[in-house]
């Protein structure tokens, strides 16, 4: 029945947006049983008509207060994977007010039993149900999703290649200390967390103790005039990769000021192995890039 309902839904969604002939069109569409789900987080995916025969995977993370119909809706995805014929997870947080749980030891540890291992679960669900490239999986998200993003490319190395961090914070910086799930982190979100790349990166490696194998590649957006989540976030997060990739916070090979657009500076460092995207003067809504995103990915 539940699933009768849900496909009603998804038909009727095509009906409205595509009209009759094309009972086909995609939409979003819920995935009940990807695996072990002990933290309850939800799935929905976005299989585009066009797939490509070994389709790339993007896992679109949404904010505080946001569902995955709202992320599929307002973000460039959707229409980027009809063109390109990759898939997009869009994962559901699964507590009240859509945070994601970024601050308990489970979700902060590969294969701990958290959101992170759920998005992880999807992730694989996702390669074996549709022939994905293990090569080409990406994550990115905004605020909440932003900062599960660094969670994820922090706790699975093994399955991200790149991730883009709209106005996030870094791995670790929301830790709970009381062991909550899903807590706020105030003195994180007003920018008071302050490390070294050394002590940033360590959240990084003892995310999973033992891995050394290849991490992906990073970029962080985030406005200079945020509140929500102080910039100085941007400026941890930074520190933190760079910690991880052996490279120095303060020295970007390049810096591009006015870079994607006016009053935005944009730093690089190792070939873009770290990109930083300071937005002066935007507060908490870095707007999303999605043909940019494209060109991070290699899409
Ligand atoms: C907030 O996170 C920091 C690490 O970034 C941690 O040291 C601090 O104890 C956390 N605050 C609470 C209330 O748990
Ligand atoms: C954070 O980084 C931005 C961009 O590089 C820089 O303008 C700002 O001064 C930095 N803030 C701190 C507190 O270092």
């Amino acid at each position: 029945m539940k699933l009768f309902s849900q496909m009603t839904a998804a038909l009727t969604a095509g009906f409205a947006l595509f009209g009759a002939d094309s009972v086909m069109a995609q939409s979003l569409t819920r995935v009940n049983n990807f695996g072990s789900n002990p933290s309850n987080a939800k799935m929905f995916i976005y299989v585009p008509r066009n797939l490509a025969a070994k389709p790339p995977i993007i896992v679109a993370i949404h904010y505080c207060t946001g569902t995955a119909q709202a992320y599929f809706s307002g973000s460039p995805y959707r229409q980027l994977a009809d063109q390109k014929g990759f898939i997009v997870i869009y994962p559901e947080s699964p507590y009240s007010g859509t945070c994601w749980d970024v601050s308990s030891r489970a979700t902060l540890t590969h294969d701990g039993g958290g959101n992170s291992n759920a998005i992880a679960n999807m992730v694989k669900y996702t390669l074996q149900q549709y022939n994905g490239d293990p090569t080409k999986v990406f994550v990115t998200g905004t605020s909440s999703g932003g900062m599960m993003t660094n969670v994820m490319a922090a706790t699975y190395p093994d399955l991200f290649a790149a991730g883009i961090v709209y106005s996030g914070t870094a791995a670790g910086c929301f830790y709970s200390q009381s062991g909550g799930t899903n807590a706020w982190n105030s003195s994180c979100a007003q920018g008071q967390v302050r490390s070294t790349p050394q002590v940033w990166a360590k959240m990084v490696f003892d995310a999973y103790p033992g891995y050394e194998g290849p991490r992906p590649k990073m970029q962080i957006y985030h406005g200079s005039a945020d509140t929500t989540l102080h910039a100085n976030n941007y400026n941890e997060t930074i520190k933190q990769w760079a910690g991880v990739f052996g490279l120095d916070p303060a020295k970007p090979d390049v810096t591009q000021a006015n870079t994607p657009q006016s009053r935005y500076t944009t730093y690089s460092w190792d070939n873009g192995k770290l990109i930083g995207v300071y937005a002066q003067g935007v507060g908490h809504s870095v707007n999303m890039r999605g043909a940019d995103d494209m060109k991070f990915f290699g899409l």
